[in-house]
Order: structure tokens, then C-alpha cells, then sequence
């Protein structure tokens, strides 16, 4: 039975750089109170919005917010961190207060993904991302240590809040998975070194916006609904609309997520510096692949901090065979 911190604290990258285990076990520790506090929100009147939005325009659930402020001070008080992004912020948040500004790394996050779903108890999860700060040490952090590509990530993970909660993340030295046992407030490694399955046979898309697609990827998803030569049956479509929750099971079973541009979102929707280059980071570290149909998400060079892309991730061989739609309609 190995927990999280021993098993961070004996990672090789983290035995050289203790303070990223420290920042990992803040991030970890803030995925424990929101996942308690996520078993109760329908008690503790945490259901619904706030009535306001974020500056993407999208509706702010309340636990949004929480999930928010409470992975952002778990950083600021353990000092692990030297700044902070995320969706729900409008501008970077530096940790100025003569301590956080010796920290080395800054986090980007995601707090509450699929958070639509937390009315109607379906899982949702916490994205996060580590950067080392390009700026020198003991200065103010700026949105240049914030807006690198994807594959200067040190660490990306997250915290899936299912039918149980279980934290999956890398260093860049493969794919670790621990599932949280509740009564003993602890999370301990149950998959060490996944791997994706090199191919599968689910797709996850909300067909709901098919008319508004390319025709590659409408090819391409027609494609998946003829019979399969390898299973005689066509795949099977699951979409749960919380991209933890469709990736988790793609990383398990093997598959492929896409969330294209369209006629409604020209840049896709989701977040690259959030969702993306998190997913894409644990993507690749597991055999798979993540890209936003050109080029991986990790080469992507960021234009700014909210900034989206189409996003296709799952296993290495769909996305070959997507890309070949993809090509033939360019
Ligand atoms: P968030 O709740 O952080 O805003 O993310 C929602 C994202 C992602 O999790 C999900 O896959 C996608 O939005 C669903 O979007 P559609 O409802 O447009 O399918
Ligand atoms: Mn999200
Ligand atoms: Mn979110």
C-alpha cells in the first residue's frame, strides 16, 4: 500500500526538486477538501450558479468558485507555488507576498471541469498543470512564466471525482493513478507505468453539434459508425460531457475524444493551457496522442492565457486514422 507522498517523495525528479512534491501534495490536498465537499454540495447548498460568468462568458457554478479558491490558497499558503491561472480567473494571480516569489513553479488549472454535470451527479474533476517559471527567482512572476508550450510542463494531472475519486498525474516519467480511500483520508497507487490502449473501439463527440463540423470530422465519425473489420460492430459512442471524465475512460479502455472547431466555437472550446496541454501531457506519457488535428497540443505556442483549440486525444492508432480524414479534405 503505497500512498501518494511516499510514492512522490521517491519519484527521481522529485528527490532532486522536493519542492515539486511539496507543490503536488498541495495541489492533492486541495482535490481531497473539494471532493468532500462535492459529496455534500447538495446538503450544504452548493448546488447552482452564482449568477455570474467567467471570462470566457460561461456560467459560474458555485463550486466552480469553490473548487477555485481552494486549490489557489492551498498554493499560496504552502508558499509552493511563486502564481496561479486559471478559467475562473480573468488575469494570472501572483503570489506577492515576499515568500511565494522565491517558489520556483506556477500552476495553471482547470478547478471544476464538467461542471454542468454537478447538478445531476455526474462526474467531474480537477485539471492542473506545472510550469517552472522562466523568470528569475525572488521577482514577480509574469504571464511569460504562464503562457509556455505544453512541452515544458514538469508535471500535469488530475483528480477525477467518480463513483470513487482517483488522482491520476506525471512528472514525465510515465502515467501514475491512485485511487483515494476515503475513511483513511488517504490516496494510494493502484496503476503505476498506464498505458492507453494503441486502439479502440469508442468514440466521444457531442454529435448534437454533427452539422456544425468539418466534413473530415463528419467523415470520420461515419466512419465509426460502420461495422468494425477487427469487431464486426460499429463503435460504440459515450459521451458524458465532463472531459476528465471521457478521457479517464479512454485512458483505461482505449478510444478517442474530439472536440473540433465548428461553426459555433471557431477555435473549438476547450481551454489548451487547462484542459489541453494537461491531457495532452498525460496523453503522450501513456502511448497516446493529443492534438488539435495539425500538430501535437505540446507544440502549440501559446498567444494568450484563455485561449482555446480543437482537441483530439485517445489512443495512437484512431488518431493516425483521424488525421487521414482530416488530410483528404484539406
Ligand atoms: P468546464 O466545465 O471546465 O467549462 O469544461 C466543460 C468542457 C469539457 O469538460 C467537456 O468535454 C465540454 O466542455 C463539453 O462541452 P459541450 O457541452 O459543448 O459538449
Ligand atoms: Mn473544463
Ligand atoms: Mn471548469
Amino acid at each position: 500500500m503505497i500512498t501518494f507522498p511516499e510514492f512522490v517523495y521517491g519519484e527521481a525528479c522529485c528527490k532532486s526538486k522536493p519542492e515539486l512534491a511539496a507543490l503536488l501534495n498541495a495541489v492533492v490536498l486541495s482535490g481531497k477538501v473539494i471532493n468532500s465537499e462535492i459529496r455534500r454540495a447538495g446538503l450544504a447548498d452548493l448546488l447552482g450558479d452564482t449568477g455570474d460568468q467567467n471570462v470566457q462568458g460561461e456560467l459560474q457554478t458555485k463550486m466552480d468558485l469553490f473548487a477555485n479558491d481552494c486549490l489557489k490558497n492551498a498554493l499560496l499558503n504552502r508558499r509552493v507555488a511563486a502564481g496561479y491561472a486559471s478559467e475562473e480567473e480573468e488575469h494570472i494571480v501572483l503570489f506577492n507576498d515576499g515568500l511565494a516569489e522565491s517558489a520556483r513553479y506556477v500552476v495553471l488549472a482547470d478547478p471544476l471541469d464538467g461542471s454542468s454535470n454537478i447538478d445531476v451527479n455526474v462526474t467531474v474533476g480537477t485539471i492542473f498543470s506545472v510550469y517552472e517559471r522562466i523568470t528569475p527567482i525572488d521577482s514577480p512572476v509574469t504571464i511569460d512564466d504562464f503562457t509556455q508550450h505544453g512541452r515544458a510542463q514538469v508535471a500535469a494531472g488530475y483528480i477525477i471525482y467518480g463513483s470513487s475519486a482517483m488522482l491520476v498525474y506525471t512528472t514525465g516519467k510515465g502515467v501514475h493513478a491512485f485511487t483515494y480511500d476515503q475513511s483513511l483520508g488517504e490516496f494510494f497507487l493502484c496503476r503505476d507505468k498506464l498505458q492507453l490502449p494503441s486502439t479502440g473501439t469508442t468514440y466521444s463527440i457531442n454529435e448534437g453539434n454533427m452539422r456544425n463540423y468539418s466534413q473530415g470530422i463528419r467523415n470520420y465519425v461515419a466512419n465509426c459508425q460502420q461495422e468494425n473489420i477487427s469487431t464486426g460492430k460499429p463503435f460504440s459512442s459515450r459521451y458524458i460531457g465532463s472531459l476528465v471524465a471521457d478521457f479517464h475512460r479512454n485512458l483505461i479502455h482505449g478510444g478517442i475524444y474530439l472536440y473540433p472547431e465548428s461553426r459555433i466555437y471557431n477555435q473549438g472550446k476547450l481551454r489548451l493551457m487547462y484542459e489541453c496541454n494537461p491531457m495532452g501531457f498525460i496523453a503522450e506519457q501513456a502511448s497516446a496522442r493529443a492534438t488539435n488535428g495539425l500538430l501535437s497540443v505540446l507544440d502549440i505556442d501559446p498567444d494568450e492565457l484563455h485561449q482555446r483549440s480543437p482537441f483530439y486525444v485517445g489512443s495512437s492508432e484512431l488518431i493516425k486514422k483521424l488525421h487521414i480524414n482530416l488530410v483528404s479534405m484539406l
